[in-house]
């Protein structure tokens, strides 16, 4: 179901690698309420030539940029402006990667330069995005920014490794520049902690099969769907959450309220 929630707003989205992807949802479900936006992922991302379906499904024009980058999110923001005709309305920075979590690398044992590389892209490229947008004035008063993280941020999940820290930081970034960024232009910025999803991103995580498994049994109303995540980003994006900013909202089914459940419970054979 459409609302027209987003019926004349512009904006830019990061990380639509294929239909598995958050991003890619987001995308479909903006294009369903009327937003218009650009697409845009690594270079790298773009030679698998999964996002050129997405740019003609949603109209889209597609500007590649490593988020790492500030002279390709500079000409990323730029060239947003020009083509949507103003500054725009919403960000979404739905990327991530540990080098060290591809590479199976335990966290006792971690590589440093594989880490500084992995909370470059992970962490840092949010601050990178907020600046850029910053010095261009790129976001519009009452914008919206959101970027995907994960509770291994507040909560310990072995395998989710170096990337817990990244998220950390990922998340106290939304708060910072969600103070400036409010008084300069009453931009909102939130992080939104979604649960485990199968996507390229979610499944490089050692045991994640058994994980997302855990987690729906855990969660009340079970996992929350790339679909959900869709939604809820679209909501943010609207003009009916203008003031809720600087914030680390949980979509994940009441997984992070929980102790334990009965599912579980009878998993290791309780009564
Ligand atoms: N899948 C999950 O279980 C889960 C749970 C919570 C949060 N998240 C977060 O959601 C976000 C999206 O991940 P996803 O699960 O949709 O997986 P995904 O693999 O589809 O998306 C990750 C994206 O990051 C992009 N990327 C990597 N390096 C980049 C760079 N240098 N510059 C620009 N883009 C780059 C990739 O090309 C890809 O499009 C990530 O921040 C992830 O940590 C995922």
């Amino acid at each position: 179901m459409a609302f027209n929630l987003l019926k004349g707003k512009k904006g830019i989205i990061f990380g639509a690698l294929d239909s598995n992807s958050i991003a890619w949802k987001v995308a479909e479900r903006a294009f369903e309420e009327g937003a218009k936006f650009t697409l845009t992922n690594a270079p790298v991302a773009m030679r698998m030539g999964e996002i050129q379906k997405l740019a003609e499904k949603t109209g889209s024009e597609i500007i590649p940029a490593d988020a790492t980058s500030v002279e390709d999110l500079e000409n990323l923001f730029a060239k947003s402006v020009e083509i949507l005709g103003g500054p725009v309305d919403f960000v979404l920075h739905s990327v991530g990667m540990s080098v060290n979590v591809r590479k199976g690398r335990p966290y006792t044992d971690l590589n440093y330069d594989w880490l500084a590389k992995g909370w470059d892209v992970s962490a840092v490229s949010f601050h990178k995005v907020l600046q850029t947008a910053w010095k261009l004035d790129a976001i519009a008063e009452w914008g919206s920014v959101v970027a995907l993280t994960y509770i291994a941020a507040q909560r310990t999940f072995p395998d989710y490794s170096d990337m817990a820290e990244n998220k950390a930081y990922l998340e106290s970034i939304a708060r910072s520049f969600g103070y400036h960024y409010g008084i300069r232009k009453k931009v909102r910025i939130n992080t939104i902690s979604q649960s485990p999803t199968r996507t390229t991103a979610g499944s490089g995580v050692k045991g994640f099969d058994a994980f997302i498994d855990y987690a729906e049994k855990m969660s009340p109303l079970g996992n929350a769907t790339a679909d959900d995540c869709a939604n809820y980003c679209v909501a943010l994006f609207s003009d009916l959450m203008r003031r809720v900013t600087m914030q680390n909202l949980y979509n994940d089914g009441g997984f992070s309220s929980m102790g334990v459940s009965e599912l579980v419970m009878k998993h290791f054979g309780t009564d």
